[in-house]
């Protein structure tokens, strides 16, 4: 397993260009499956989450072809179980659910398991697709679904406990463009990444209305034809290195990103105390780093509220800003292992239940730490770009699944990085 070893103190410059979603290309390339026509998706990243998802499409028979960011992908003769194995080695797979039920008329897709950032429930997804008239069976650690005679649409309410699902909502909108009639699905998703489905869906001849609002509906359609799109930039990828560069950067740029996906984000970073100036066409940005800053408090809520998957990073970026900041996660409530790892380095973070209550120290220091998920890896990079000594963070394949070749990016802007192979 590599690890990242981020020596601390350079001062980040420059610019580089934000990668495609890795959280549009899931769905959309699970989407495919909705079509025996040839599609040609752009904009991939090249990061492990989107090689499973490409790894399952050619497991179920897809012809698949990938060249840098770009896929081609026929959807021609596939079969309707998914790869045990590697389905239950990530979430996302979960959203071939659907397709392949609208396609095949039935669907065996095996249980995801949790993570660590919390129980990752599925009900809601099976709630969906049981509207649409399929019926729902658990083996062997599968989930079976069966609609022998084909989906008919239905109004549907997708909220939960922790509100809207995202990928609740792609499933269940895929599987409704092949249903017999209309479909309702209120307390939609309402993320970016569900609207740039929805595109790909209507390019393909589907017909939605109201994806990005909490009120999607779809009107069933015989058949899907093959389409070219590209994917929308990785929002996330962005508000990470806009947080780097508030932690450790002057004059940091970043291009092919898009403003109106990160308004959230934007504001919590000038709420601590920085600014960010965006070009007219809103597709690039740089941000200034103010050495006096403050505290802020951060509370994670559905699109177009402050992202969850931003929540590690910008702990660490206020575990080194002066005052107190409370961050409560409604979405993730157990998503603090990074709390953990971050007082290893010096920080002052105390987690009651769903809330971190962080105190901003001078300088965090170095040390061993361990990379728990995608997003709190993420927060231990930005934490040791400005801590004092060299820190090793460890279990790097976490962050390689889902933002592209980081250590380059960091490279490329003076960071002091390096990945070290382990024997
Ligand atoms: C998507 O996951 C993202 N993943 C996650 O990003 C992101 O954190 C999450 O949405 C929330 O924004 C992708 O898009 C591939 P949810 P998803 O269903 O769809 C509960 C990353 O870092 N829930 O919106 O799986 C659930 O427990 C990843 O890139 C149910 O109760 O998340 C959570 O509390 C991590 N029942 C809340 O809803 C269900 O059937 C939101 O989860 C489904 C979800």
């Amino acid at each position: 397993m590599d690890k990242l070893v981020v020596h601390g103190g350079a001062t980040l410059r420059g610019a580089i260009n934000i990668s495609g979603s890795k959280n549009a290309s899931l769905p959309i390339l699970a989407a495919t499956l909705l079509t025996e026509g040839e599609c040609i998706i752009r904009r991939v990243p090249d990061v492990s989450d989107t090689n499973y998802m490409v790894q399952i499409l050619s497991a179920l028979g897809s012809d698949v072809e990938r060249s840098s960011g770009t896929v081609r992908i026929s959807c021609a003769d596939i079969s309707d179980e998914a790869p045990y194995e590697l389905v239950r080695r990530m979430r996302a797979s979960i959203c071939v659910m659907g397709p392949l039920l609208a396609r095949k008329r039935r669907a065996v897709v095996s249980l995801p398991g949790g993570c660590v950032i919390g129980d990752r429930p599925v009900d809601l997804h099976l709630r969906g697709l049981e509207a649409l008239g399929a019926k729902v069976e658990f083996e062997g650690g599968n989930i079976i679904l069966t609609a022998p005679d084909g989906l008919r649409g239905a109004e549907i309410d997708l909220r939960g406990t922790h509100g809207p699902t995202v990928l609740g909502t792609d499933n269940v909108m895929m599987a409704a463009t092949l249903a017999e009639g209309i479909t309702v699905i209120e307390s939609a998703a309402a993320e970016p990444e569900v609207l740039d489905l929805a595109n790909f869906l209507n390019a393909m001849g589907a017909k939605i209305q109201g994806a990005g609002t909490r009120r999607i509906v779809i009107e069933g359609v015989k058949e899907l034809k093959g389409v070219e799109h590209t994917v929308i930039p990785d929002r996330i990828e962005a508000g990470t290195f806009m947080a780097a560069a508030a932690l450790a950067g002057e004059e940091v740029r970043l291009r092919r990103i898009c403003r109106e996906h990160m308004k959230a984000i934007t504001e919590a970073i000038v709420k601590s105390g920085h600014r960010i100036d965006f070009n007219e066409a809103g597709d690039e940005c740089v941000i200034h780093r103010n050495p006096e800053t403050t505290g802020c408090d951060i509370v994670t809520a559905p699109y177009p509220g402050y992202p969850t998957d931003m929540q590690a990073q910008m702990t660490a970026l206020l575990a080194t800003t002066p005052g107190i900041s409370v961050i409560k996660d409604t979405i993730f409530p157990q998503r603090f292992m990074h709390c953990s790892e971050l007082k290893r380095m010096g920080a002052d973070i105390k987690v009651d239940g769903g809330t971190a209550i962080v105190r901003g120290v001078a300088q965090l220091s170095a040390a061993p730490v361990m990379a728990s998920d995608l997003r709190a890896s993420a927060a231990l990079v930005l934490a040791a770009l400005k801590a004092k000594g060299s820190t090793e963070i460890s279990r790097l394949y976490h962050i390689d699944r889902g933002y592209e070749h980081i250590d380059e990016k960091l490279l490329m802007l003076g960071a002091n990085v390096e990945r070290v192979k382990d024997r």
